[in-house]
């Protein structure tokens, strides 16, 4: 079935809207039409927070709630959800939430003006943590900014929730809110608005009909790339083809020396999936945005941008990962170093999606992965280096180097690692190899930092890698 008509749960009742605008913003939904201006807009490129709003989404007949920026989502994007805003936190009788109350008694806001998105993303972490400590804190907040009260006073509120007892609207509404859940059949939407046209087909088969149709379409996964298009560059997006009502796509497979991750995994699920295998790259992903950002940022989304600063992208290349693309013709298996041709232009041909990743487990080798931005938090890297390798009784069998941010594209440095591969692990030759980063990079040169920073903080980080795996100790400050 096919509607023009999205679907989504407000204030215990369903609301529907046809032919929705597909480049409007939630935000701007929110404060424009339902005149709900309890959320804020800062920056408008999702760097801020305080337009942080709560979906609540039905998964295994349970409730899960993602803090998301409503400045860089876009209104179909709602449709099947659980849209939370800073004025539904209070109760039927006019009791603050417990998220509320707390901000209140330590004295967490002052001009206000963030404290909204503040709350919001407290309140996702409170209702999907059954407790809480300064790791979940950190990284619950870290996509929110103040200007004025500090953080202090608000992470002190934060951690006054950790003894709850969750009995607050929302567990009283459960039964309900699953109900309305339930009402709500995800069909194949497509849209038309003015010269617009949105489509979020909820099968790969009907993925493929409509991109044949519409070549010329764009794909929408996170938004956190796209949206910007719209809110940032001001220009409109003729059509759209959402993959986030596509079941298929959402999936991390673990095979005995591979994992196969879905196109439409969030980068907040793959996370934790990855911790086990890789702690490193766990490490980078929680300094890749913010949570609002990884709840629905997706890694193909990162392949497919391939922004020389992509921070997936050097960990993914020196793990040797391959990509799937599907499309008109038969699944194409290829490895991603073959996939980035020039600055953001990559192999994807008109008609052709990421179905998935590949990333191959190597039980015997050391990896490691480093970030170096201006700030810890919710920044993008200067940039980012990636080390995989295999020493067998003290000789480097194979190694495995990429790097973000010094080339128009993510890069493996194919040259130093030929120094390195069969030679002894040893200081020596990790300084002849340091030397040798220059003929592997022309980096590039832009406000983030320039090209003489980047080459010397690439030499660092190899010599820092080195270090780390001789002394067996972690030379990292966080
Ligand atoms: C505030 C903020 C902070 C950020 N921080 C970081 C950071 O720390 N590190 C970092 O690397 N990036 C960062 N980004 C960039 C952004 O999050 C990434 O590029 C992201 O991975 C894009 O994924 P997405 O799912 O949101 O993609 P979208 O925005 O939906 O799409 C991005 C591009 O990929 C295409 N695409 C999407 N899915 C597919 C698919 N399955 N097949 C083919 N093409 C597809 C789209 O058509 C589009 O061209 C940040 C962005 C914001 C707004
Ligand atoms: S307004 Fe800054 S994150 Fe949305
Ligand atoms: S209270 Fe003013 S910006 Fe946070």
């Amino acid at each position: 079935m096919t509607s023009n008509t999205i679907e989504f749960i407000f204030n215990n009742e369903i609301l529907k809207i046809s032919n929705p605008d597909p480049n409007e913003t939630i935000l701007n939904y929110i404060r424009l039409k339902l005149k709900k201006t309890g959320t804020k807009e800062g920056c408008a490129e999702g760097g801020c927070g305080a337009c942080t709003i709560v979906l609540g989404d039905l998964v295994d007949n349970n409730i899960q709630y993602k803090a998301i920026n409503a400045c860089i989502a876009f209104l179909p994007t709602l449709n099947g959800k659980q849209l939370i805003l800073v004025e539904d936190l209070i109760s039927s009788e006019g009791k603050l939430h417990p998220v509320q109350n707390a901000m209140v008694k330590f004295h967490g806001s002052q001009c206000g003006f963030c404290t909204p998105g503040f709350v919001m993303s407290m309140f996702a972490m409170y209702k999907n943590n059954k407790s809480l400590n300064d790791e979940i804190i950190n990284d619950s907040l870290s996509g929110n900014l103040c200007r004025c009260t500090g953080y202090r006073p608000i992470i002190d509120a934060a951690k006054s929730l950790n003894k709850k007892s969750d009995n607050d609207e929302f567990i009283r509404f459960k039964k309900k809110t699953i109900n309305l859940f339930k009402k709500i059949k995800i069909k194949n939407i497509e849209i038309k608005k003015e010269n617009k046209k949105y489509f979020a087909p909820n099968t790969i088969l009907k993925l493929k009909n409509i991109l044949k149709k519409n070549p010329d379409a764009k794909l929408l996964s996170g938004g956190t790339d796209l949206s910007l298009e719209v809110t940032k560059s001001r220009k409109e997006i003729k059509k759209i083809i959402s993959l986030n009502s596509i079941k298929e796509l959402d999936f991390i497979n673990n095979k005995k020396n591979e994992i196969e991750v879905g196109a439409g995994t969030s980068l907040l699920k793959f996370e934790k999936f990855i911790k086990k295998y890789y702690p490193d790259f766990n490490s980078i992903l929680k300094r890749y945005g913010s949570v609002q950002i990884r709840n629905v940022g997706t890694i193909a989304g990162n392949i497919a941008t391939a922004s020389p600063i992509g921070d997936t992208l050097p960990l993914l290349l020196s793990l040797d990962t391959k990509i799937i693309l599907d499309g008109p013709n038969k699944r194409e298996l290829i490895p991603l170093n073959k996939f980035f041709i020039s600055y953001r232009k990559t192999r994807l041909k008109k008609g052709q999606f990421i179905y998935s990743v590949k990333i191959p487990i190597y039980k015997k080798n050391i990896f490691k992965a480093y970030k170096i931005s201006k700030r810890f938090d919710d920044d993008i890297s200067s940039v980012c280096g990636s080390f995989n390798i295999e020493i067998d009784k003290n000789r480097i069998k194979k190694i495995k180097i990429a790097y973000g941010g010094m080339s128009e594209v993510p890069k493996r440095a194919k040259n130093t690692e030929k120094i390195l591969i069969n030679s002894i692990f040893s200081e020596k030759i990790f300084i002849k190899a340091i030397r040798n980063l220059e003929s592997d990079y022309k980096p590039i040169d832009d406000m983030r930092a320039s090209k003489l920073y980047r080459m010397e903080i690439a030499k660092n980080l190899l010599m820092k890698c080195f270090l780390e795996v001789k002394n067996k100790k972690m030379l990292r400050i966080n």
